[in-house]
Parts: structure tokens; sequence; C-alpha cells
């Protein structure tokens, strides 16, 4: 692994296999509920450079019979299938091996169950990193998936409810070795405790303890803002690939920058927003489209130096006409084009 590292992007650009399916490369968008929907993915998919995609959380209760010509989340391409990987929550193994039954049937790469997120909302129904709580649970809701389907299964989880110390890690070292002897076919690790949300930097050191447990593949999560951060990541975590979230939204060619070499020319911008507007558009119709491109602005505003005016300017937009024009303002009407940064402004990182 060492030499590994000092090359590591082409060890994230090398594939890997995953139950027996080949995966073109290292490099996962993270699942993110209300900002990696179809058009965005379709949008990451222009740039490629990626292995998989996951689609934000769909409920396992709604899966059997959500319609994806409606539903906001539970859409796809066809296209996207291969390397599309569909994340559920719930808390009762039944409805969660219905639910990636129907995602099998309908062609996915994988399902993936959410064992990580810390909204209340979820939290207070038994589902996400509550099940962190509940090993049995979590145990039986594997082993029903895994009973059910023959495709890639993936466990997303995060530091349990302790807080975010070595014993902590250490219990989450146990659960993913039961999630493993359960069934699961590879896990992505978010090294956080489960109250801390994004507030603290993550472990990355702690994920070498969960890889360190386990025989399947392991992929780190968490606070990747650059290309050089995948070096640190596996340095410290020893892991087998790196899931990206809020950094692909704000450049969604950061894959392609880590795995191909891609230097973007800096109309890239004007365009990713142009484009992003432009597949909201052409799967959702124009108020939906609206409301989703106003979760992507902060994040891809976040990569300005003064991203907070791009952000107030494009926030202020209530219509796609009026987004456009922003956009062809922002970019097009000053002398100077607005200064980029690499690392991302986090003071607009929801
Ligand atoms: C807006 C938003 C929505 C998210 N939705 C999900 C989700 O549906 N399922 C999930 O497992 N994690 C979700 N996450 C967590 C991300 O997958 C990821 O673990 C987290 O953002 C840390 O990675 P990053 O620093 O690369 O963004 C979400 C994060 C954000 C910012």
């Amino acid at each position: 692994m060492n030499s590994q590292i000092e090359n590591y992007k082409t060890f994230l650009a090398s594939p890997i296999t995953i139950k027996g399916k080949k995966v073109k490369n290292r490099l996962f968008l993270a699942p993110m509920a209300g900002l990696g929907h179809a058009a965005f993915r379709e949008l990451i998919s222009e740039f490629g450079g990626f292995g998989l995609l996951f689609t934000g959380m769909c409920s396992a209760k709604a899966v059997p019979q959500e319609n994806r010509n409606i539903s906001t989340v539970f859409r796809w391409r066809d296209e996207e299938l291969p390397y599309l990987v569909c994340q559920i929550f719930g808390s009762e193994p039944d409805g969660m091996a219905l639910a990636a039954e129907r995602i099998e049937r309908e062609g996915f790469f994988g399902v993936d169950l959410n064992f990580g997120c810390c909204a209340s909302a979820i939290c207070k129904k038994g589902s996400g990193a509550a099940l962190l709580k509940e090993p049995e649970l979590a145990k039986k809701i594997v082993e029903a998936v895994r009973q059910t389907v023959s495709i890639p299964l993936f466990v997303k989880f995060r530091i349990g409810w302790e807080e975010n110390s070595l014993d902590g890690a250490i219990h989450a070292a146990k659960m993913a070795a039961m999630f493993q002897a359960a069934g699961a076919d590879a896990l992505v690790f978010h090294p956080r405790s489960a109250p801390d949300r994004r507030l603290r930097p993550p472990k990355w050191e702690h994920i070498r303890l969960i890889k360190d447990s386990v025989s399947i593949p392991v992929f780190g999560n968490g606070n990747i803002f650059e290309p050089s951060d995948c070096k640190k990541m596996l340095q410290l975590g020893n892991c087998d690939g790196i899931s990206i979230g809020r950094m692909a939204v704000s450049k969604p060619w950061i894959f392609s920058t880590i795995s191909n070499g891609f230097l973007p020319h800096p109309d890239i911008y004007q365009h990713t927003s142009i484009r992003m507007i432009t597949l909201l558009l052409k799967h959702h119709d124009e108020r939906t489209a609206v409301k989703m491109f106003k979760k992507f602005v902060p994040y891809f505003a976040a990569g300005f130096k003064f991203g907070h005016s791009i952000s107030k300017q494009l926030l202020k937009s209530d219509s796609t006409d009026e987004i456009l024009k922003s956009v062809n303002s922002i970019f097009s009407e000053h002398a100077q084009p607005p200064e980029t940064i690499d690392r991302p402004n986090l003071h607009l990182f929801l």
C-alpha cells in the first residue's frame, strides 16, 4: 500500500472488484439527499472519472411502489444503472429486503444500507445512525437483504453514538465485522460520531480500525476538499477507496481531476452552472428545478473567493430564466471573472 499512497491518483484510478463485479475505479460519489439526484448525476457523468455513484437515501417503505417518473429521489437514467447504487433507509428487516428486491429487479449495480444518517427525523424512527445503537436489529437487516438479493450490498455507517474517541471507533470496528459476517460486500465509513454531525473534522485514522477488522473493501468518507486530501486519507486510513460528497457538488469534475488528470478551463464554472439548471429542467418541472438548483448553489459558490455574493445573487432568482441571467451576469458581464479557490469556503459548506 505504501507505494500506492505515493501514487495515490493511480491507485484511486485502478479498478476494484466488489462481489465479483468490476468497478472502474475507487472513487465514489457519496449519497446526498437533495443533491445527488438524477440531474446532478448526469452532470457528474459528463465529467466522468468515478467508479460508482450513489443515490440519496430512499425510504424503504416507499421504494416497492415508487413511481420513478414522479419521485425526485427514486429516479434514474437507464444508462447509469451499471454504475449506480441505490441507498435505502428503514428499520424493518422485511421492508428493507423488499425495497432491495425492487432495486435488484430494476438493474442497479448494488444496494446501500444507510446506517449513518443522524437527522432527527430519520433517527426518531429507528433508522439511519440510530441502528448503530441496535446491533442485533442492524444485523437482521443486513441478513434479510443479503438473503433476498445477490447484487453487491454496501453498508454506510459512522462511529456510533459514543464520543468520537478510540472506544467509539473500536465499537464501530466490531459493527463492521458483524456487517461482513451478516453478508455485506463493501463498507463506506464516515469516521465521525453520530451527534458530531459535520462540526468537527472526521478522524481519518479510525478508518484503519475498520479496515483491519474486515476482509471486504472499505471506503473512507468525510472532508475531502482537495485531491491531495485523498493521499492523507489513504495514508491514515489504509482504505481501498474514497467516497466524496460535498466537494463533488462544488467541483463536479473532481473525480476526473483525480483519476484522469483533467485540468479545468476557467469557463468550467459558467458551463457547470448552466448545465446544472438545464439538466434539472430536463428531469423536472420548472418549480422543482429552481428549488433543486438553490440547494446546489451554496456548494457551488463555495469554490469562489467571494462566494457569499455569488450565492446571494443566484439564490435571488425565482425562475430558470432569472438563474441564467444571473449566471451570465456573474461570469460574462464583468471584465474579470470571479476569483476561484481550491479549498472551498467552509462557511458555505452546509
Ligand atoms: C445535503 C446532504 C445530504 C446528505 N444525504 C445523505 C444521505 O442521503 N445518505 C447518507 O448516507 N449520507 C448523506 N449525507 C452524508 C454524506 O454522504 C457524507 O457522508 C458527508 O457529507 C461527509 O462527506 P463529505 O465531506 O465528502 O461531504 C448527506 C450530506 C449532505 C451534505
